[in-house]
């Protein structure tokens, strides 16, 4: 007998509702009218049930930390990396996991159960690092949480930055990550992607690199990524996050690019919500958009998934933990608004964050880990509309979650 059976399930770009039932924490069963009966039984309402939302890209090594010790004024990226650059001097472990666990708790509400965040590894006790390692493994029966070791200050800014990379690959980190757009010459740039590929091949780790995360049409490191990822046939476990350079980048080289882009797979990773506030700051009129070229990379049959990058952070001090408010505002920047690409809004903040961060047994497939979502919308395109939270969230196996949904009386 199955412990659980969710009954009436709407899935996503499917029209005949389904019941799922699950055992030991496992998808036993998707198929329509479910004859066994359950334990446990809820109704679905025919409303949508869906995988778990990813969380592509944040920090949790900085989230709920704005103010401290002041608030980004100019609302620039460099603002943020000074402010945090002072913060970073009293991390502790206990102050890192408290305010990271916090942001984990608060994505679970929302359905988010897999999550990449970065973590500067430019501080030289690594406190930060050896703080998500732990809580990582602290939250691993509700919650998947991958690490990439990020040198917030550039890998050749100073001169034990090279080495803290490497021993936080050591110590654990699930992927090798960078920033050449904020090394001290576009030389240091590119030397710093190559030695990324061979930390990542020495060490079988995936990369996960801030890129291109200017306004500058001149910053073209994406380029450099691309062409490693060709010649070394790695794409698929490459991502680009940010890119917004290729927002303004003249069309002729774009699609030459975009030419590129068809001969590797490699992920990109949008952050919408930041980079709508962050970029531009130096426009007067017209006003950049800041945001990579989602739709058109989208319509390149490339892979986008989306990440909120901040919660409450010197770089931003808005951020819900909702990945269908960065949906939604993905919709808004690139243009997205017709259904199919509403739909593929929807896409980018599922199955493809679960592309991006490789993995493997994600999806509403018998066998899986039961991890879903059950939301009070029929379906992906009112699910981005309303913004909703969901009805419940199930991880692995059980139910972890609960909102209750709000009523309004109106008199008429
Ligand atoms: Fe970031």
């Amino acid at each position: 007998m199955p412990d659980l059976i969710l009954r009436g399930c709407r899935l996503h770009q499917q029209t005949q509702p389904v019941d799922i039932a699950i055992t030991d924490g496992r998808i036993a069963a998707v198929a329509p009218g479910i004859a066994e009966t359950a334990a446990r039984e809820i109704d679905c309402r025919q409303q949508l049930v869906t995988p778990p939302f990813v969380e592509s890209h944040i920090h949790l090594d900085s989230v709920l930390a704005a103010g401290q010790p002041r608030f980004n004024e100019s609302g620039t990226l460099f603002e943020g990396i000074q402010i945090w650059g002072e913060r970073k001097q009293s991390l502790t472990r206990d102050d890192v996991k408290a305010r990271a666990l916090e942001a984990l708790k608060m994505m679970a509400a929302q359905g988010v159960l897999y999550v990449r965040t970065h973590v500067d590894v430019t501080e030289p006790r690594l406190i930060a690092l050896d703080a998500l390692l732990e809580l990582r493994e602290e939250v691993r029966d509700w919650t998947t949480v991958q690490i990439v070791a990020f040198p917030q200050d550039g890998i050749y800014s100073r001169p034990e930055n090279e080495g803290l990379l490497e021993e936080a690959l050591r110590r654990g980190a699930d992927a090798v990550g960078g920033i050449p757009h904020y090394e001290l010459t576009r030389d240091d740039g590119v030397r710093s992607l190559h030695r990324i590929f061979d930390l990542a091949d020495r060490y079988d780790r995936l990369i996960d690199v801030h890129c291109d995360e200017v306004d500058d049409d001149q910053s073209r490191f994406l380029e450099v990524i691309v062409a490693e990822a060709i010649k070394r046939g790695n794409g698929e476990r490459v991502s680009a996050s940010h890119t917004t350079a290729f927002g303004s980048y003249n069309d002729s080289y774009a699609y030459k690019l975009m030419g590129f882009l068809r001969r590797t797979n490699i992920n990109f990773i949008a952050n919408p919500l930041i980079n709508i506030t962050l970029q531009g700051r130096q426009d007067t009129y017209p006003k950049r958009r800041g945001l990579t070229r989602v739709k058109e990379l989208w319509q390149n049959g490339t892979n986008v998934s989306l990440g909120q990058d901040c919660i409450y952070d010197p770089w931003y001090i808005l951020g819900n933990a909702n990945m269908l408010t960065v949906a939604f505002m993905t919709v808004h920047v690139s243009q997205m608004t017709g259904l199919k690409e509403i739909d593929a809004a929807f896409d980018m903040v599922t199955t493809n964050g679960a592309r991006s961060l490789h993995i493997p047994d994600y999806g509403i497939r018998e066998g899986n880990p039961a991890n879903l979502v059950v939301l009070d919308v029929p379906d992906a395109f009112n699910a981005i509309r309303f913004q909703v939270t969901p009805r419940l969230v199930i991880s692995r196996g059980r139910v972890f979650a609960e909102t209750e949904a709000a009523r309004t009386r109106m008199e008429t």
